[in-house]
């Protein structure tokens, strides 16, 4: 059924819905953080840094699962417009121990953080509880590096932070049941009955469309009649064009309805993965499979903005800071693209074309990512400078792979750089100059000449061009010691 005008959502224990041709004060790209804002008993949820980068609007979000469970996530509301998070329930700091449960007690993060004294100024503190409800919720005794995983995204300028990672680890400890336990069945009803009532998503309201379609048909129909739709799917990047530089979207086409493409499957040759799939779902799907991809991905943005951000939308960015790029591009990794009458595969080395520029077409769409399976015989390595090593972009970024004979002879060497150039690419000449040599320090060192000079960068805020030269020569004698060591 297509569903004019209109979504639902869960707030409060109960389905709330908004229709956008009645409620003038509110348009689809309206952000989740501020919807909150405005609808009266939800000012836990603070505008620190309007993208994605302080936590301080963090909420959870509960969806249905594959197997019609909740599954609990963070995200930062204040890049998020309000059609995304259609069939899903919102949680606040407000609903933990208060609304509509009207709990006597605290939430045992709540009353961890209050022991630990975690909290002074307190205004990244609902960011903070509602990061650890969500780790409460998935993990029993996480480990330490589960804890910072967790809360990295939440900037704190005067608690310090050793007193939140011990509330957590306290509150963790536990079981992890409380009132929302007892709550689930019902919020699964709302969930499933939203489901059922509603399909495809326009909202045609005060100058601004928004369509939000369900079925892959559905969304290459309109991207064939609305070309000058922008397509979002995490809207991680997009959004920030509207808290951060105002403008004002005429037209979206959401992808984030499609489970067709969230959908991860292996086939002989190649991993697919579609283009929805979320990083931090990329990135948990590959630790024993592929250890590389769950490597390249542990420091893409925090946990918050990894449930976002989606495969899909890094390639599409084409940043030569994407983090995914030089990933994809050393593992020869291939796109479908799609209109509504074919699909044609495309090397992603080839998909890049120019800063921020693609091949895609204006009728068509990114589908699936697919990952030749590894090769046993290659080495693969990932690394990622930053000015600070959580939740902050590349300044310069490197995947590499090497196939050496018994002989220590080097077969095949792929060195590819992202933060070197205005796209991302391979150090061909370094590359060649490498093969057929022997795998040793000489041959590395001297190898080092010719990639310091292989690229000319430009100097930015985040480092100077001597620096990233220099950078790029360390990381291959890098290389070179963690395969020896
Ligand atoms: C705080 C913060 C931290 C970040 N940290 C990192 C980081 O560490 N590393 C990194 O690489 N990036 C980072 N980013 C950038 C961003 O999160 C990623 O590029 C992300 O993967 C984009 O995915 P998305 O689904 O949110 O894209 P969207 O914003 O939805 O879309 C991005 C682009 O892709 C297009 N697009 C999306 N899906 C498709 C599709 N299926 N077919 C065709 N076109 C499509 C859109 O039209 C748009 O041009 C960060 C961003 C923020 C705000
Ligand atoms: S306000 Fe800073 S992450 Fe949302
Ligand atoms: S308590 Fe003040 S910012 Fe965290």
């Amino acid at each position: 059924m297509k569903n004019n005008n209109k979504i639902s959502f869960v707030l409060d224990g109960e389905i709330v819905e908004i229709d956008f041709s009645k409620n003038h004060n509110l348009k689809p790209t309206t952000t989740v953080l501020n919807y909150l804002r405005s609808a009266g008993g939800h000012k836990s949820v603070k505008e620190g840094c309007a993208e994605g980068d302080c936590g301080a609007c963090t909420i959870a979000v509960a969806e249905l699962d594959g197997n019609q469970k909740l599954s609990y996530k963070s995200i930062t509301s204040c890049i998020v417009f309000l059609p995304m998070i259609h069939g899903k329930q919102l949680i606040t700091a407000e609903n933990l121990s208060g609304k509509p449960l009207k709990a006597e007690e605290l939430h045992p993060v709540q009353r961890a953080i209050v022991k630990h004294n975690g909290s002074q100024c307190g205004y990244c503190t609902p960011g903070v509880v509602m990061s650890m409800f969500v780790l409460y919720k998935n993990h029993q005794n996480p480990s330490r590096e589960t804890i910072e995983d967790a809360l990295t995204g939440n900037l704190c300028r005067c608690t310090g932070y050793n007193s939140i990672l011990k509330a957590a680890e306290e509150a963790c400890s536990r079981h992890n049941r409380d009132n929302f336990s007892k709550n689930e069945n019902k919020i699964i009803e709302h969930l499933k009955s939203i489901k059922k009532n509603y399909s495809d998503i326009e909202i045609i309201a005060d100058q601004h469309s928004y369509f939000r379609p369900s079925t892959i048909e559905n969304a290459l129909l309109l991207r064939r009649k609305h070309p000058e739709a922008i397509i979002i799917n995490g809207a991680s990047e997009i959004a920030l064009r509207q808290t951060k530089h105002n403008e004002k979207f005429k037209m979206i086409l959401d992808l984030s309805g499609l489970g067709e493409l969230k959908q991860i499957s292996f086939d002989e040759d190649y991993y697919r993965i579609g283009a929805g799939v979320s990083i931090e779902d990329l990135k948990n799907e590959f630790i024993n499979e592929f250890p590389i991809i769950n490597q390249a991905l542990k420091y893409f943005g925090a946990l918050q903005l990894r449930n976002l951000a989606t495969i899909g939308g890094n390639i599409a960015a084409a940043s030569p800071i994407g983090d995914t790029l030089p990933l994809l591009i050393a593992l020869n990794a291939k796109l479908l693209l799609q209109n509504q009458n074919s699909e044609r595969l495309i090397n992603i080395a080839d998909f890049i074309k120019s800063y921020r520029k693609t091949d895609i077409a204006n009728d068509e769409i990114i589908r699936e990512v697919l990952i030749p399976k590894p090769n046993n015989n290659f080495i693969y390595k990932f690394y990622k400078i930053s000015k600070r090593k959580g939740l902050d972009i590349s300044t310069v970024s490197a995947c590499f792979s090497l196939n050496l004979d018994q002989n220590n002879i080097i077969l095949k060497i792929v060195l590819v750089f992202g933060g070197m150039a205005a796209i991302t690419k391979n150090a061909i000449k370094t590359e060649e100059f490498l093969t057929g040599k022997s795998w040793n320090i000489n041959n590395i060192k001297k190898a080092g000449e010719i990639l310091y000079n292989e690229f000319e960068p430009i100097g930015d805020a985040r480092a100077e061009a001597e620096t990233r030269k220099i950078a790029v020569k360390n990381l291959l004698l890098k290389f070179y010691s963690d395969i020896n060591s």
